[in-house]
Protein backbone atom coordinates (compact mmCIF):
# COMPACT_ATOMS: atom_id res chain seq x y z
CA UNK A 1 0.00 0.00 0.00
CA UNK A 2 1.39 3.38 -0.92
CA UNK A 3 -0.18 6.52 0.10
CA UNK A 4 -2.00 8.83 -1.67
CA UNK A 5 1.35 11.52 -2.87
CA UNK A 6 -0.54 15.39 -1.84
CA UNK A 7 0.18 18.55 -4.00
CA UNK A 8 -0.07 21.36 -2.24
CA UNK A 9 -0.36 24.40 -4.63
CA UNK A 10 -0.62 28.06 -4.44
CA UNK A 11 -2.81 29.64 -7.10
CA UNK A 12 -1.76 33.23 -7.86
CA UNK A 13 -1.85 35.99 -10.06
CA UNK A 14 -3.61 39.81 -10.46
CA UNK A 15 -7.36 39.88 -10.00
CA UNK A 16 -9.43 39.14 -12.83
CA UNK A 17 -6.76 36.64 -14.57
CA UNK A 18 -8.93 33.94 -14.37
CA UNK A 19 -7.73 31.69 -11.37
CA UNK A 20 -11.35 30.64 -9.67
CA UNK A 21 -12.55 30.08 -13.26
CA UNK A 22 -10.02 27.72 -14.50
CA UNK A 23 -9.85 25.78 -11.18
CA UNK A 24 -13.26 25.17 -11.25
CA UNK A 25 -13.41 24.08 -15.18
CA UNK A 26 -10.42 21.61 -14.11
CA UNK A 27 -12.54 20.41 -11.09
CA UNK A 28 -15.62 20.08 -13.72
CA UNK A 29 -13.94 18.15 -15.94
CA UNK A 30 -12.49 15.12 -13.65
CA UNK A 31 -16.71 14.53 -12.68
CA UNK A 32 -17.50 11.18 -14.59
CA UNK A 33 -21.34 12.98 -15.35
CA UNK A 34 -19.01 15.95 -16.93
CA UNK A 35 -17.71 13.53 -19.42
CA UNK A 36 -20.44 15.13 -21.86
CA UNK A 37 -19.63 19.22 -21.14
CA UNK A 38 -22.49 20.15 -23.06
CA UNK A 39 -24.60 19.27 -20.11
CA UNK A 40 -22.73 21.72 -18.14
CA UNK A 41 -23.04 25.23 -17.94
CA UNK A 42 -20.22 27.82 -18.71
CA UNK A 43 -18.94 28.62 -14.25
CA UNK A 44 -19.53 31.96 -13.20
CA UNK A 45 -17.11 32.72 -11.05
CA UNK A 46 -17.35 35.66 -8.18
CA UNK A 47 -14.09 38.01 -7.31
CA UNK A 48 -12.48 35.54 -4.64
CA UNK A 49 -12.25 37.02 -1.05
CA UNK A 50 -9.14 36.79 0.55
CA UNK A 51 -8.60 33.03 -0.36
CA UNK A 52 -10.39 29.88 -0.56
CA UNK A 53 -9.18 26.08 -0.45
CA UNK A 54 -10.12 23.38 -3.09
CA UNK A 55 -9.22 20.06 -3.13
CA UNK A 56 -9.92 17.21 -5.30
CA UNK A 57 -8.37 13.85 -6.63
CA UNK A 58 -6.80 13.45 -10.42
CA UNK A 59 -5.51 9.66 -10.69
CA UNK A 60 -3.66 8.94 -7.33
CA UNK A 61 -2.60 12.78 -6.66
CA UNK A 62 -4.55 14.83 -4.07
CA UNK A 63 -4.37 18.27 -5.09
CA UNK A 64 -5.14 20.91 -2.09
CA UNK A 65 -4.98 24.40 -4.24
CA UNK A 66 -5.06 27.70 -2.64
CA UNK A 67 -6.99 29.87 -4.92
CA UNK A 68 -5.91 33.19 -3.67
CA UNK A 69 -7.57 36.75 -4.13
CA UNK A 70 -5.36 38.89 -6.74
CA UNK A 71 -6.71 42.47 -5.45
CA UNK A 72 -4.11 44.41 -4.39
CA UNK A 73 -5.58 44.45 -0.94
CA UNK A 74 -4.92 40.73 -0.43
CA UNK A 75 -1.92 40.18 -2.23
CA UNK A 76 0.44 40.07 1.09
CA UNK A 77 -1.70 36.46 1.97
CA UNK A 78 0.45 35.26 -0.93
CA UNK A 79 4.26 35.57 0.66
CA UNK A 80 2.66 34.10 4.00
CA UNK A 81 0.88 30.94 1.79
CA UNK A 82 4.15 30.60 -0.48
CA UNK A 83 5.71 29.54 2.81
CA UNK A 84 3.37 26.24 3.16
CA UNK A 85 3.42 24.60 -0.92
CA UNK A 86 5.29 22.88 -3.31
CA UNK A 87 4.25 24.76 -6.20
CA UNK A 88 2.58 27.67 -7.93
CA UNK A 89 0.35 28.24 -10.38
CA UNK A 90 0.48 32.21 -11.57
CA UNK A 91 -1.93 33.00 -13.93
CA UNK A 92 -2.11 36.36 -16.10
CA UNK A 93 -4.21 37.65 -18.43
CA UNK A 94 -2.97 37.94 -21.96
CA UNK A 95 -5.51 40.63 -22.56
CA UNK A 96 -4.65 42.78 -20.08
CA UNK A 97 -1.20 43.67 -20.94
CA UNK A 98 -1.76 47.28 -19.15
CA UNK A 99 -1.01 45.41 -16.15
CA UNK A 100 1.65 43.11 -17.52
CA UNK A 101 4.17 45.29 -15.14
CA UNK A 102 2.40 44.88 -12.15
CA UNK A 103 2.11 41.08 -12.39
CA UNK A 104 5.91 40.74 -13.10
CA UNK A 105 6.24 42.99 -10.08
CA UNK A 106 3.94 40.34 -8.05
CA UNK A 107 6.03 37.36 -9.38
CA UNK A 108 9.71 38.50 -8.56
CA UNK A 109 8.54 39.45 -5.24
CA UNK A 110 6.91 36.17 -4.60
CA UNK A 111 9.98 34.34 -6.44
CA UNK A 112 12.21 36.42 -3.33
CA UNK A 113 10.50 35.12 -0.69
CA UNK A 114 12.83 32.34 1.44
CA UNK A 115 11.24 29.03 0.53
CA UNK A 116 10.06 29.60 -2.80
CA UNK A 117 14.21 30.97 -3.62
CA UNK A 118 15.06 28.14 -1.16
CA UNK A 119 13.61 25.04 -2.34
CA UNK A 120 13.53 26.33 -5.90
CA UNK A 121 9.28 25.30 -5.57
CA UNK A 122 8.18 24.66 -9.51
CA UNK A 123 5.61 27.66 -11.39
CA UNK A 124 3.93 27.16 -13.81
CA UNK A 125 2.92 30.18 -16.01
CA UNK A 126 -0.13 30.21 -17.41
CA UNK A 127 -0.83 32.38 -20.53
CA UNK A 128 -4.75 33.06 -20.11
CA UNK A 129 -7.62 33.87 -21.64
CA UNK A 130 -5.72 32.18 -25.00
CA UNK A 131 -9.06 32.19 -26.46
CA UNK A 132 -9.14 35.87 -26.89
CA UNK A 133 -5.61 36.01 -27.46
CA UNK A 134 -3.93 36.06 -30.81
CA UNK A 135 -1.29 33.49 -29.75
CA UNK A 136 -1.01 29.66 -29.84
CA UNK A 137 -4.78 28.91 -29.15
CA UNK A 138 -6.51 32.12 -30.90
CA UNK A 139 -8.35 31.57 -33.92
CA UNK A 140 -5.71 33.92 -36.33
CA UNK A 141 -8.41 34.37 -39.07
CA UNK A 142 -11.42 36.04 -36.94
CA UNK A 143 -11.18 39.80 -36.39
CA UNK A 144 -13.95 40.28 -34.97
CA UNK A 145 -12.29 40.04 -31.12
CA UNK A 146 -11.75 43.53 -30.38
CA UNK A 147 -9.51 42.53 -27.26
CA UNK A 148 -7.19 39.99 -29.74
CA UNK A 149 -5.12 43.51 -31.50
CA UNK A 150 -4.15 44.01 -27.64
CA UNK A 151 -3.44 40.49 -26.49
CA UNK A 152 -0.15 39.38 -25.50
CA UNK A 153 2.08 36.05 -27.40
CA UNK A 154 3.45 33.52 -24.96
CA UNK A 155 6.71 35.34 -26.04
CA UNK A 156 5.36 38.71 -24.78
CA UNK A 157 4.21 37.32 -21.72
CA UNK A 158 7.62 35.20 -21.49
CA UNK A 159 9.62 38.63 -22.22
CA UNK A 160 7.60 41.05 -19.67
CA UNK A 161 7.45 38.54 -17.08
CA UNK A 162 11.59 38.18 -16.96
CA UNK A 163 11.33 34.75 -17.18
CA UNK A 164 14.48 33.96 -18.86
CA UNK A 165 16.54 36.11 -16.62
CA UNK A 166 15.14 34.14 -13.51
CA UNK A 167 17.15 31.97 -11.37
CA UNK A 168 18.71 28.91 -14.15
CA UNK A 169 17.47 26.24 -11.29
CA UNK A 170 14.21 27.44 -10.56
CA UNK A 171 11.44 25.20 -12.58
CA UNK A 172 9.76 27.94 -14.74
CA UNK A 173 7.28 26.80 -17.36
CA UNK A 174 4.92 29.62 -19.33
CA UNK A 175 1.96 27.67 -21.42
CA UNK A 176 -0.64 29.13 -23.09
CA UNK A 177 -3.92 28.37 -21.31
CA UNK A 178 -7.28 29.20 -21.45
CA UNK A 179 -9.72 28.51 -18.40
CA UNK A 180 -12.78 28.60 -19.71
CA UNK A 181 -11.86 26.00 -22.43
CA UNK A 182 -9.68 24.34 -20.44
CA UNK A 183 -7.01 24.23 -22.74
CA UNK A 184 -3.78 24.02 -21.59
CA UNK A 185 -4.59 23.86 -17.82
CA UNK A 186 -4.49 19.57 -16.60
CA UNK A 187 -1.13 19.76 -19.01
CA UNK A 188 -0.01 22.98 -17.11
CA UNK A 189 -1.26 20.86 -13.71
CA UNK A 190 0.74 17.63 -15.00
CA UNK A 191 3.85 19.43 -15.07
CA UNK A 192 3.84 20.66 -12.06
CA UNK A 193 3.18 17.66 -10.74
CA UNK A 194 6.03 16.34 -12.21
CA UNK A 195 8.76 19.24 -11.59
CA UNK A 196 7.59 18.24 -7.68
CA UNK A 197 8.91 14.93 -7.64
P1 LIG B 1 -9.83 37.17 -8.29
O1 LIG B 1 -10.48 36.08 -7.51
O2 LIG B 1 -10.50 38.51 -8.07
O3 LIG B 1 -8.37 37.27 -8.05
O4 LIG B 1 -10.04 36.84 -9.88
P2 LIG B 1 -9.74 35.47 -10.64
O5 LIG B 1 -8.34 35.48 -11.14
O6 LIG B 1 -10.14 34.31 -9.81
O7 LIG B 1 -10.69 35.60 -11.93
P3 LIG B 1 -12.02 34.79 -12.26
O8 LIG B 1 -11.72 33.35 -12.45
O9 LIG B 1 -13.06 35.15 -11.28
O10 LIG B 1 -12.36 35.35 -13.72
C1 LIG B 1 -12.52 36.74 -13.98
C2 LIG B 1 -13.29 36.95 -15.28
O11 LIG B 1 -12.53 36.46 -16.39
C3 LIG B 1 -14.63 36.18 -15.33
O12 LIG B 1 -15.56 37.02 -15.97
C4 LIG B 1 -14.31 34.97 -16.18
O13 LIG B 1 -15.43 34.47 -16.87
C5 LIG B 1 -13.27 35.50 -17.15
N1 LIG B 1 -12.34 34.45 -17.60
C6 LIG B 1 -11.62 33.65 -16.80
N2 LIG B 1 -10.85 32.81 -17.51
C7 LIG B 1 -11.10 33.08 -18.81
C8 LIG B 1 -10.60 32.54 -20.05
O14 LIG B 1 -9.76 31.64 -20.11
N3 LIG B 1 -11.10 33.10 -21.18
C9 LIG B 1 -12.01 34.10 -21.17
N4 LIG B 1 -12.43 34.58 -22.35
N5 LIG B 1 -12.50 34.63 -20.03
C10 LIG B 1 -12.05 34.13 -18.87
MG1 LIG C 1 -10.75 34.08 -7.88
Amino acid sequence: FKPKPTRTILLVGLNNSGKTTLLCNLVISMLDYARDMENIDQVSTCPTPGLSLVEFQQGRIKWRVWDMSGQGRFRNLWAYYSGHVQGIVFCVDVTDGDRIATARDELQSLLDQPRVKDMKIPIIIFANKADLGNGDLGDADNDNNTSKSKSLSLENVRMALGVDSMNQNQKVKVMSSSGLTGTGVSEGFQWLNEAIR
